[in-house]
């Protein structure tokens, strides 16, 4: 049968390398798996007052990640941390108190950023955030990935240099998701 993956990405942004690398990820992952991204550009700003009546998209996004087995979460980095609309998509999911659509889905953490630190801060406040959500997440291996010319080829696959790289951080994570999912 089927693993349904729920794919999140932190940029809304048109021409995200994030999402390119997401896209990329997705094409690299084995037949049995069922990649979805969800969206997160049409939520509105969580405000607690609207706990007891969740905007349609917020049940939308609720459902699907529900739905899901597994989580993939693909984010830039903002000022050394998460994009606030990648926050914002985790704490609507995580409402109302005790009615959380997080709780232990296994969940990988990857991420792509033309600075140096190549998202290391984003990951680890993401990190954070999911451990107190019950998320628990792969841990080796890392992957912090710099956007420089050739990264990705001209297909928007992985270039040749990081191409084998990227490919073992998915295995890796599939092999996660498995044992969670038997478990
Ligand atoms: C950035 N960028 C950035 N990069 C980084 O490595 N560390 C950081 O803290 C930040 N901070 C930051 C803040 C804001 C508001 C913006 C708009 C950008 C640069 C970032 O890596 C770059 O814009 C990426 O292209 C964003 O990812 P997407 O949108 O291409 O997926």
């Amino acid at each position: 049968s089927q693993t349904r993956i729920a794919v999140i990405v932190g940029s809304l942004r048109r021409e995200s390398f994030n999402r390119q690398l997401a896209n990329a990820l997705c094409a690299m992952g084995p037949a049995d798996f069922e990649f979805q991204q969800l969206q997160i550009g049409d939520l509105p700003l969580y405000n607690q007052d609207d706990d007891a009546n969740q905007h349609p998209n917020v049940l939308r996004l609720k459902d699907e990640v529900s739905r899901s087995q597994g989580l993939l979460f693909v984010t830039p980095e903002y000022n050394r941390s998460m994009p606030g609309v990648l926050k914002n998509a985790i704490d609507h999911a995580s409402r109302p108190y005790g009615k959380s659509a997080w709780a232990n889905k296994p969940a990988g953490v990857i991420g792509i950023s033309v600075g140096a630190i190549g998202t290391a801060l984003a990951q680890q406040h993401l990190r954070n955030v999911l451990a107190y959500l019950d998320v628990p997440t792969l841990g080796q291996p890392e992957a912090f990935l710099q956007a420089k010319e050739g990264f990705f080829d001209a297909d928007g696959k992985i270039g040749e240099a990081s191409r084998g790289f990227v490919q073992k951080w998915m295995d890796a994570y599939v092999a996660f998701v498995r044992r969670h999912v038997a478990g």
